[in-house]
C-alpha cells in the first residue's frame, strides 16, 4: 500500500533544493536519492547534526557514517594522506559506487568516523545528490536511509515506510539504479582492502590498480565496524539456498505429506534468481531478479524485492544466491547478511 506525504518532495522541483539545503544549514536531515540507495544526510562537519542521522535510524555510535562530496577537491579536503592508487579510483570510478577510506583530517568530527582516524568518502553518480551537495556547499554524512539492520531503501516510499514521521524531507528521484550500496575500500601498506562489496566490482577494480585487492579475513572484521553479521533483515526470516530449483522436489513431497496429515502449509515466498518455478503451488508470492540473468539488473531489483514479500508476513523468505562475480558478489553479500544465517535455518528445519 502507497501512503502520500507532504514530506516527499520531487527531485525535478527546484523549490525541493531550497527547502532540502535550508534544513541542512539548521542542522537537520533530508534523505536524498543516489544511485545505490537513499540516504538520510546531514552537515557532515556538524556533530549535533550527525547525532541526529544515529538517533533518527536507531543506529549504534560504532557504525561509522560515508561521506558525500560532490568534487575529488572536496574529498581530498577531508583526508591527510591521499595515496596515488585512490587517486585513481577517484578518477575512473567517481562519480559512482565507491566509498574510499583514508586518514581524516582533524576537523572531520569523532561522531561520522565513530573515533576512527579514518573517514570514508564518495562521490555519488545522480544528479539530485550532486546538485543538493554543491548547493549545501559542505559535504553531507550520510548513511542508507533504514532503520538500523533493515533493508537498505531504493524508492522514495521505502524511506517513508521506514523512517515515518522522522523524515523531514524526502527528495523523491524515483527508483535507484545500482540498487546496492556503494563498495567500500581502504588502503593498507600499499595495498588496496575490500570492507564491503558493492556497485563497483572487484574485478573492475583489479583492472584500474593493476593489482589484486586483498579480502580481510574475519578477524579483521572490526575494521569496518558497521558490517555485522545480521543486516539488511526482513522481518520475515530469510533462508538462502545455493539454488532454488534444487530444493523444489523436495518441498513439493513435503506439502503432499502435510496435506495427507491435515497440517497447515506454511506461507512461503521466494526469491529467485532468474528462473522461477511452481509459484502458486509452494509460495504464496514470488520475486524475479532478472528474467534475462543481468546481475545489474537483480541488483536494483534486490531490496525491493525484500521489502514486497516482507508485507506479506511470510513464515519464511527463501531465496538463491546470484552467481559470485561481479556485483552478484554483493547482491549475495547483501542476502547472506539478510538471512541472519544459522538462527532463521533451524527454525526452517524445524517447521518441517
Ligand atoms: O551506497 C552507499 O554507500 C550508501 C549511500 C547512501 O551512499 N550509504 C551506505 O551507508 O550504505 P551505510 O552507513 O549504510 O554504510 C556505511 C558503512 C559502515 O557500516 C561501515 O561498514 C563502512 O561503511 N565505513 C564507514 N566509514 C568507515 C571507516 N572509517 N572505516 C571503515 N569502514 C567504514
Ligand atoms: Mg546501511
Amino acid at each position: 500500500m502507497t501512503r502520500s506525504s507532504e514530506a516527499i518532495l520531487k527531485t525535478s522541483s527546484s523549490k525541493s533544493y531550497s527547502k532540502a539545503v535550508s534544513l541542512l544549514k539548521r542542522g537537520e536531515t533530508v534523505a536524498f536519492p543516489t544511485e545505490t540507495v537513499y540516504g538520510l544526510g546531514a552537515d557532515a562537519l556538524n556533530s549535533k547534526a550527525v547525532c541526529k542521522i544515529f538517533e533518527i535510524k536507531k543506529r549504534p555510535s560504532f557504525d561509522p557514517l560515508i561521506v558525500h562530496v560532490a568534487s575529488i577537491e572536496q574529498a581530498v579536503s577531508l583526508w591527510s594522506r591521499v595515496p596515488e592508487d585512490a587517486k585513481l579510483l577517484m578518477k575512473r570510478f567517481w562519480p559512482g559506487p565507491l566509498s574510499i577510506v583514508l586518514p581524516k583530517k582533524q576537523h572531520v568530527p569523532d561522531v561520522v568516523t565513530s573515533g576512527l582516524e579514518t573517514v570514508a568518502v564518495r562521490m555519488p553518480d545522480h544528479p539530485a545528490a550532486l546538485k543538493l551537495i554543491k548547493l549545501f556547499g559542505k559535504p553531507v554524512a550520510a548513511p542508507s536511509a533504514n532503520l538500523f539492520g533493515r533493508t537498505s531503501p531504493t524508492t522514495a516510499q521505502a524511506v517513508l515506510e521506514e523512517l515515518g514521521d522522522s523524515a523531514k524531507l524526502i527528495l523523491d528521484g524515483g527508483k535507484c539504479r545500482v540498487g546496492v550500496e556503494s563498495t567500500v575500500v581502504k588502503f593498507e601498506r600499499k595495498k588496496c582492502v575490500l570492507l564491503r562489496p558493492g556497485g563497483v566490482s572487484v574485478e573492475d577494480l583489479e583492472k584500474v590498480l593493476k593489482d589484486k585487492i586483498v579480502f580481510p579475513g574475519k578477524k579483521t572484521r572490526h575494521d569496518s565496524p558497521g558490517l555485522l553479521k545480521s543486516h539488511y533483515a526482513p522481518r520475515a526470516p530469510l533462508i538462502l539456498f545455493d539454488s532454488l530449483e534444487e530444493i523444489l522436489d523436495k518441498l513439493s513431497s513435503q506439502k503432499k505429506d502435510f496435506l495427507k496429515r491435515q497440517k497447515k502449509w506454511p506461507v512461503l515466498a521466494a526469491i529467485f534468481y532468474s528462473k522461477a518455478s511452481r509459484q502458486g503451488i509452494l509460495f504464496k508470492k514470488i520475486q524475479v531478479l532478472s528474467l534475462k540473468k543481468d546481475p545489474y539488473t537483480a541488483a536494483s531489483n534486490l531490496f525491493q524485492a525484500i521489502r514486497k514479500l516482507d508485507k506479506l508476513n511470510p513464515d519464511f523468505i527463501l531465496a538463491e544466491k546470484a552467481p559470485e562475480a561481479g556485483i552478484g558478489r554483493a547482491i549475495n553479500d547483501r542476502l547472506d547478511k539478510a538471512s541472519g544465517a544459522n538462527e532463521a535455518y533451524k527454525r526452517f528445519q524445524k517447521y518441517f
